[in-house]
C-alpha cells in the first residue's frame, strides 16, 4: 500500500464500478476490493476485466466482473440488477467509465458528438438511475461520478468532451437534491491528468510525445501526472461514512492545475 494511503473498511458492503477494467476504474476495484467489499467490475472489455477479475480472486479478493457497456441502457440495468442478486445490496457505485473524443465544434462529427454524450453523460445518467431503486430500498448509498478539469476550464479542441462532463457536475448536483432525503449522497470527481491507458494512446498518436509529457507535467503546478490510485483514494473517501455530511460537491483532484494565473 502506498506512503499516506488511509484504509477504509467495506466489508459486508457492494461497490460496482464502471470502466472497472482499466485506469482510473482499475485502481478504484482495486482499492473497494482490499477494503473488503464484494466489487462488481463492469466494462465493455471483457479481457481485460477477466483479467483483473482472475487476479483478484487469486489474492482472495470478492470481485465479478460483468460485462457492460454504458451506453446500453439494457446493459447498465443488467449490471445493477445482477449485483443486488449476487450480495443483496449496491453500497457505492463509482460512475467512471468514458471515452476521450477529442474535436472542436465545427470539425466534430455529429456520430462522434453522439458517442461521447450517449458514453461520457449518458453512462452516468443510467449508472445513477439504475442504482438509484436499490439504494433507496436499502435507505442508503453513495455514487461517485467522474468529471474532469475539462468542465472546470478550457483546452483547445475537446468541446465535446468538455460539455460531457460539465453535464455530470450539473447532474451529480441535482441528483444529490433528490435524495439526499433517502440516505443517498451523490458527488463528482474532477481529476486533472492521470496516467493511464487513455493518456498513454494520446501520446501514441503524437509526433513528439515526450514534449507533450512535458508540457502537461508543467501544467500541474506540483510538477507532474497524478496517478490512478490517488484519484481512487478520494472515490473511497467520498464513499465512505467519513463523508457521511458531503453530498452534491465535485471535488478537484489535479496538482493544482486549475488553480495557477498563468
Ligand atoms: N486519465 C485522465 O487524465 C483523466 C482526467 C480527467 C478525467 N478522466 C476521466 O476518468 C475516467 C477514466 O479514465 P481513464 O483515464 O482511466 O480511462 P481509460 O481509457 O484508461 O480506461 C477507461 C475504461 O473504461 C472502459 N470503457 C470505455 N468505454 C466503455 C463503455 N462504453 N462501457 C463500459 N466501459 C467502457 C474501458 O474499456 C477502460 O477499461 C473517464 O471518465 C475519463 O474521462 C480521466
Amino acid at each position: 500500500m502506498a506512503k499516506g494511503t488511509v484504509t477504509y473498511d467495506f466489508s459486508g458492503k457492494t461497490a460496482v464500478v464502471t470502466g472497472g477494467a482499466m485506469g482510473i476504474g482499475e485502481a478504484a476495484v482495486r482499492r473497494f476490493a482490499e477494503a473488503g467489499a464484494s466489487v462488481a467490475i463492469a466494462d465493455i472489455d471483457a479481457d481485460k476485466g477477466k483479467q483483473l477479475e482472475e487476479q483478484l480472486r487469486s489474492q482472495g479478493c470478492r470481485v465479478r466482473f460483468l460485462k457492460t457497456d454504458v451506453g446500453s441502457e439494457s446493459d447498465v440495468k443488467q449490471l445493477m440488477d445482477e449485483a443486488v442478486g449476487w450480495t443483496g445490496r449496491i453500497d457505492a457505485v463509482y460512475n467512471n467509465a468514458g471515452v476521450a473524443i477529442p474535436g472542436d465544434v465545427a470539425t466534430m462529427s455529429e456520430e462522434d458528438w453522439q458517442r461521447v454524450l450517449n458514453i461520457n453523460l449518458g453512462g452516468v445518467f443510467r449508472g445513477c438511475k439504475f442504482s438509484l431503486p436499490h439504494m433507496e430500498k436499502q435507505g442508503s448509498g453513495a455514487i461517485v461520478n467522474c468529471s474532469s478539469t475539462q468542465a472546470i476550464h478550457g483546452f483547445h479542441g475537446w468541446a465535446g468532451y468538455a460539455a460531457t462532463k460539465g453535464g455530470i457536475l450539473a447532474m451529480t448536483r441535482q441528483i444529490a437534491i433528490d435524495y439526499a432525503s433517502k440516505g443517498i449522497r451523490v458527488n463528482a470527481v474532477s481529476p486533472g491528468t492521470i496516467m493511464t491507458p487513455m493518456n498513454e494512446k494520446i501520446f501514441e498518436e503524437v509526433e513528439d510525445p515526450q514534449a507533450l509529457i512535458d508540457t502537461w507535467n508543467r501544467a500541474h503546478p506540483v510538477g507532474r501526472f497524478g496517478q490512478p490510485s490517488e484519484v481512487a483514494d478520494l472515490v473511497m473517501y467520498l464513499c465512505s461514512d467519513a463523508a457521511a455530511f458531503i453530498t452534491g460537491q465535485t471535488f478537484v483532484i489535479d496538482g493544482g492545475q486549475t488553480i495557477r494565473g498563468e
